[in-house]
């Protein structure tokens, strides 16, 4: 699978198709909400007729709508997309269908939205601070904090009459408290980090952003609060050192290089958003496909041995980041198709995941599949998840300890879900714990 380059200006424009035809929208943010099964249909379709089905952007207030995307929902054009980004760059914007400003774009992506040699030289410097060492003390913070969790939750309980929310008791606190240890976050500003990241990652969805009229100012106000904490924290620790990644990300140096006090509130911001909405969102669906399928739980709770295998299929089945974009540099042919330089394309990691062509049976649900190359940290390519052996390792802790912890958690009700094209999240998710009322 290749990707050929044609001169500038020696090919026709692209013939552009659509899928009205098909009945399909994926910019209709309607869409986003409903069952994941329904939504998989729609993937299927897409993925055997329409491979680079092109769509309409959606519209957003106050910023120009663009040319429109295209969808790719195969794993082997995804692929191809994904390890070549001299022909299809992130820098355009990464986490985001329209343009938006490119200090924005820088503020709010960090690295994820940046292409080498910046990418190169920042990816390289945060590498260097996420050592093994830092990830074996984060990991044994888990522990406890996973514990912790657990041990509320089933307090909240039994003070009332059993119900808990999957998402507010269990799922959301626990990444974000690993990701404010490591940074060294004071307890006092955790809630508005949390309140902070959610309308980030909120995709306009109208509970977290109130003024529909104006969602820019709300991500702007939510950064801004972010990046002065950080500048608060940056600032301590030069002053006085501490054992956490904020101290480690103010110091390190690669070829005698450190990021600017800019640069590390960036990569703060995307560390906040990055880490906790993907696991929780891992750890909330997890526990409902778990639900949903009986017998796959009973078998992981009986074989421990199993828990390798089966986060890497909740990771597949989830897809907590449904996409990411890309923008290609040149005019050329992916696979037979041919597209024009300035082409976005979202490359749908949840449509990948069930491609028969990777996949055997891809709709089951098996906790013990293996091979499982799913590409739900991303694919080939520099911009490859940086949090994935820790998101492995808290996934892997939660499980296990909510198996033995609160082996009587059952989930009641139906989720409530984010309305969002790129994270898929649950708001709620109603539980009980003790059996039944
Ligand atoms: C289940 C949990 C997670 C999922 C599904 C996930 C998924 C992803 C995906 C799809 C990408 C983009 C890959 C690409 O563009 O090629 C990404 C990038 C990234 N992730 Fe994760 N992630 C998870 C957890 C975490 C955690 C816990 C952290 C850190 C604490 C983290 C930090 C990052 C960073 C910094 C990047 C940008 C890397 C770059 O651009 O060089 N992620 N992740």
């Amino acid at each position: 699978m290749s990707v050929d380059a044609a001169p500038q200006g020696t090919v026709p424009p692209p013939r552009r198709a659509g899928a009205e035809d098909l009945g399909i929208d994926l910019s209709d943010r309607d869409f986003w909400v409903c069952p994941p099964a329904e939504r998989h249909a729609v993937f299927d379709r897409l993925r055997q007729e329409r491979p680079f089905a092109f769509f309409a952007e959606p519209e957003i207030p106050n910023l120009p709508v663009g040319p429109g995307y295209h969808a790719i929902t195969r794993y082997a054009d995804l692929e191809a997309i994904s390890s070549q980004p001299a022909v299809f760059c992130s820098g355009s914007g990464a986490v985001s269908i329209q343009d938006i400003p490119a200090d924005l774009n820088e503020f709010y992506g960090s690295l994820i939205s940046m292409d080498d040699p910046r990418h190169a030289r920042i990816r390289r410097i945060v590498s260097k601070t996420f050592t093994p060492r830092m990830l074996e003390r984060v990991i044994g913070s888990v522990e406890l904090v996973v514990d912790d969790v657990l041990a509320a939750a089933r307090r909240k309980a039994a003070d009332g009459d059993g119900a808990i929310d999957v998402v507010a008791d269990i799922a959301a606190p626990i990444p974000l408290r690993v990701i404010c240890d490591m940074m060294g976050v004071p307890e006092e500003d955790r809630a508005m980090v949390l309140a902070a990241s959610n309308v980030i990652l909120s995709g306009g969805d109208p509970e977290l952003v109130e003024d529909q009229d104006d969602p820019l100012t709300a991500l702007l106000m939510a950064g801004i609060e972010l990046g002065g904490l950080m500048e608060r924290l940056a600032a301590d620790r030069v002053a006085e050192p501490r054992d956490d990644l904020t101290t480690a990300l103010v110091t390190t140096e690669v070829d005698g290089e450190k990021l600017t006090h800019q640069e590390i509130g960036s990569f703060f911001i995307l560390l906040l958003v990055a880490g906790n909405e993907t696991t929780r969102n891992a750890i909330s669906q997890g526990l409902l496909v778990l639900q949903e399928n009986p017998e796959e739980r009973a078998r992981w709770v009986a074989d421990p041995g199993l828990t390798r295998t089966a986060i890497e299929e909740i990771v597949r089945w989830t897809s907590p980041v449904t996409w990411m974009r890309r923008t290609a540099t040149q005019d050329g042919e992916l696979n037979g198709y041919r597209f024009s330089a300035g082409d976005k394309f979202l490359l749908f990691y949840a449509a990948a995941n069930r491609d028969p062509e990777v996949f055997a049976e891809p709709q089951r649900f098996d906790v013990s599949r293996d091979p499982n190359p799913h590409v739900g940290f991303g694919s080939k390519g520099p911009h490859f998840c940086l949090g994935a052996h820790l998101a492995r390792r808290e996934l892997a802790v939660t499980f296990r300890k909510i198996f033995e912890q609160l082996p009587d958690l059952e989930i009641t009700g139906p989720p409530s879900r984010l309305r969002s094209s790129f994270v898929n999240g649950l708001k709620r998710l109603p539980a009980r714990l003790g059996g039944a009322a």
